[in-house]
């Protein structure tokens, strides 16, 4: 019997999203002012492509400015932060997202620093990471990252008060692992982030109320490493290879084991995916109001 809750992302992204348009529509019809979002695409990355279309679509549909800006993946490191510095200065652009990963001969700890901290709407610039860390408040409130941020949201809505649990995160990213590990701390989690080099990877992983996998490999979380009862958020996208040369998306977690085991689970896809971008929407309006002080 299959007995995990679903926690339905793509739901919950669905009502985040009409909560963003009508604070939208209030910042236009109250002080006259259109959120903008820049998304910067280096290169033909497909799967990027799909992401910054969609996000550029959502944004439209959310009554916001949407501002891409593709360019060719043998621009200069230099090219690309003059188009930062551009974007920094223009009044009409409230958030800015350069698309990761960019090409190998570029620095993206250096790109994404020189994005104005205000409206780098990833929150991942050193200034947004640092404040997470720190546990900024009021006008030091971080940006916090969208992925990080949508895998709480679901947390906080299916589980409530968090204190205390054992939460083990997967993975060490900066986009992902280690946000989520300080989201989780401020909870009043006890958190644990593992990784590749992680030893015994099951045993830590069945020690955790609320398991969060984010390694980027598909299925690798079994059925027999999750907690009975926990709270599984599957943040892996991953695009296999299934008989009649046909492709088929999973996460990190082998989901139909896991569900005879977890008490909750988020699927793939529309689990965390529709939350990504839904946050990355209701960040954006947050540096907008931000900015207008
Ligand atoms: N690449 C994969 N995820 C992300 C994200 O959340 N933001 C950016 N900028 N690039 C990504």
């Amino acid at each position: 019997m299959a007995g995990a809750v679903t926690l339905d992302g793509k739901a919950f992204a669905a009502g985040l999203r009409e909560r963003v348009s009508a604070e939208v529509a209030s910042l236009k019809s109250e002080h006259g002012l259109t959120p903008g979002l820049a998304v910067v695409l280096v290169g033909e990355d497909p799967a990027s492509q799909v992401y910054v279309r969609s996000k550029g679509k959502q944004t439209v549909e959310c009554g916001m400015n949407s501002f891409e800006h593709k360019m060719d993946a043998s621009v200069s490191q230099e090219e690309l932060l003059a188009k930062v510095a551009e974007l920094n200065a223009d009044p009409a652009v409230h958030g800015i997202l350069v698309q990761l990963p960019l090409p190998k001969h570029m620095d993206d700890l250096a790109v994404i620093d020189a994005i104005d901290p205000a409206k780098d709407v990833d929150g991942f610039h050193a200034i947004n990471a640092g404040r997470l860390m720190t546990g900024g408040k009021g006008a030091a409130a971080p940006m916090v990252p969208c992925t990080p941020l949508g895998c709480l949201l679901l947390l906080r809505d299916h589980l409530g008060d968090m204190s205390g649990l054992t939460a083990v995160v997967v993975g060490r990213s900066n986009i992902v692992g280690k946000p989520m590990g300080q989201l989780l701390l401020q909870e009043s989690c006890t958190v644990t982030i593992a990784h590749s080099r992680t030893k015994d990877l099951p045993s830590v992983c069945r020690e955790a109320d609320i398991l969060v996998a984010a390694v980027g490999r598909p299925e690798m979380v079994k059925g027999d490493w999750i907690k009975p009862g926990a709270t599984v958020i599957d943040v892996g996208i991953n695009r296999i290879d299934v008989e009649g040369g046909k492709t088929r998306l999973v996460g990190d977690v082998a989901t139909a084991e896991a569900r005879e085991v977890a008490g909750a689970i988020t699927p793939v896809p529309g689990g965390i995916g529709p939350m990504t971008i839904a946050c990355l929407l209701a960040n954006t309006v947050t540096a907008t109001c931000r900015q207008a002080g």
